[in-house]
């Protein structure tokens, strides 16, 4: 089936890696027109560049999700480049091993900053220029916004932070009849340059013991998910067909937080 974005525009946020750049391409083979924005415009431009020689209809800005007047940019640009914005997924985010007693506050606060105040102020400006034809906002939570893990205490919070900043939102968007659903999406571990990261920045025994951990024992399905995976969860919150959902978590995890 394909289509099932024709007509919409779409701004990703952190396109240029991992889920974010697989939703991209997932929602520009479904005829949307796609923006992909990235603190890293040298991989950013490079990957648009890419998916627009296969014929898909994507463009990139260089974004830091920190700024505010580079959101008011991004928005305002997209729209006077495509007409309209349709769907904003909020995808760019950091995950940095620091147990409790290590965290540093610069630490704590730079994962804040791109994690939830990035979010906040996407959704914000996002509402702006939604609320007159309606939209679906999508924030990427994580499975670590709903269970606890001992070894990122400052990302399980951004991750919470964003799982209710998009309820309320939601509820803010609906009780103001705007037409625009917002939702949030919470993948297990996906197989990312993020995930590599951070087991790069582990000892190579604890990231092997922790890899066998997960395949063996924490996830059911005993495997990762590839990042396409998750951007057909994205496209489906992008497309009409979720049009009863808002203030809902889909939850991507291999059953990780079945059990
Ligand atoms: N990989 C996983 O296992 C996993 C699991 C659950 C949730 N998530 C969430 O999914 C989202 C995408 O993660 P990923 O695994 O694809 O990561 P990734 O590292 O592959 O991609 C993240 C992108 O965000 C960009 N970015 C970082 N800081 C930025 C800033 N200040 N402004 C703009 N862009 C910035 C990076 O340059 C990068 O291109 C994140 O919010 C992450 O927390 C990932």
């Amino acid at each position: 089936m394909a289509g099932r974005l024709e007509g919409k525009v779409v701004l990703i946020t952190g396109g240029a890696s991992g889920i974010g750049l697989a939703s991209a391409e997932a929602c520009a083979r479904e005829g949307a027109r796609v923006v992909i924005s990235d603190i890293n415009g040298t991989e950013g431009a490079a990957q648009a560049q890419r998916l627009a020689a296969a014929g898909l209809e994507v463009a990139f800005i260089r974004h830091d999700v920190t700024s505010e007047g580079d959101w008011r940019r991004v928005i305002d640009d997209t729209v006077q480049r495509h007409g309209q914005l349709d769907v904003l997924v909020n995808n760019a985010g950091i995950a940095v091993i620091a147990p409790l007693e290590e965290e540093t506050l610069d630490g704590w606060r730079r994962t804040q900053a791109i994690n939830v105040e990035g979010v906040f102020l996407g959704c914000r400006e996002a509402v702006r220029v939604m609320k007159g034809r309606g939209g679906s906002i999508i924030n990427l939570s994580s499975i670590e916004g709903i269970i606890g893990e001992p070894l990122v205490p400052a990302y399980n919070a951004s991750k919470g932070a964003v799982r209710l900043l998009t309820k309320s939102t939601a509820l803010h968007c609906a009780q103001n009849g705007y037409g625009i659903r917002v939702n949030s999406v919470h993948p297990g571990y996906v197989g990312t340059p993020l995930m590599v990261n951070v087991l790069g920045s582990m000892p190579a025994s604890e990231a092997a013991a922790l890899q066998q951990e997960l395949v063996m024992v924490r996830i059911p399905l005993g495997r990762p998910a590839e990042p396409r995976e998750i951007a057909h969860g994205i496209v489906f919150l992008a497309s009409d067909e979720s049009s009863y959902m808002t203030g809902s978590e889909l939850v991507m995890d291999g059953g990780y937080t079945a059990k």
